[in-house]
């Protein structure tokens, strides 16, 4: 069976980009159902439309975040999605989306080895992994749950070294290549446990 899924965005998109990629080259048995930002005006927005993907906006302030996640869960459901992808999301989900979400499972992807550095966004993971000293970071894709962040069962992981002469964007460039493909192998798989 072809996995329906739902990506929640707020920036960039490339994560969003790899599995759109993935599914048109016939590497992945999944159809999006739709793409949410919390950012009007994201570019992941623009490349969900080149790949004539549906999309919505439930802007996210702190006053209205509860309200705008209950909306976003309600219009993945009624998507029809059977999986939550939370690529480049950066909002902390609220009791309320999850409870409309139901039994819908979600996945996060995060650009550190977690459970090291999670808990933070971005390429402020690669400067934290670079004043720490490690020899190595990488991307994670692991279950979202209620309660703590970037926690839940680890699904994929993929290092990657950290170079001497780093510096944050380096790093992040070649972890982010990293996370495309683990992003991909991680739906592929969810994808086929669903349809046995
Ligand atoms: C990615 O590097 C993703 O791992 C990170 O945001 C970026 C989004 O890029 N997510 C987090 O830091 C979550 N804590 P993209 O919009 O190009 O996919």
């Amino acid at each position: 069976m072809t996995l329906p899924l739902a990506v929640c965005v707020s920036g960039r998109g490339s994560n969003l980009g790899a599995i759109i990629d993935a599914i048109a080259a016939g590497r992945l048995d999944a159809r999006i159902t739709l793409v949410v930002s919390s950012r009007a005006g994201a570019p992941a927005l623009e490349r969900a439309s080149r790949a004539s993907v549906p999309t919505a906006v439930h802007a996210v302030t702190n006053a209205t975040r509860a309200d705008a996640q209950r909306a976003m869960a309600r219009a993945i459901v009624a998507s029809g999605a059977r999986l939550v992808v939370l690529a480049g999301y950066d909002r902390i989900l609220t009791d309320g989306f999850w409870d409309e979400l139901g039994a819908i499972p979600v996945i996060n992807i995060h650009p550190s080895l977690l459970p090291a550095f999670g808990g933070l966004n971005g390429m402020r993971v690669h400067e934290a992994v670079l004043r720490s000293g490690a020899r190595e970071s990488g991307a994670t894709v692991h279950r979202a749950q209620p309660g703590p962040v970037d926690d839940g069962e680890i699904l994929v992981q993929r290092r990657v070294a950290v170079l001497p002469g780093d510096d944050a964007e380096a790093l992040a460039a070649r972890v982010l290549a990293e996370e495309h493909l683990a992003l991909v192998e991680a739906v592929g798989r969810l994808a086929r446990q669903a349809a046995v």
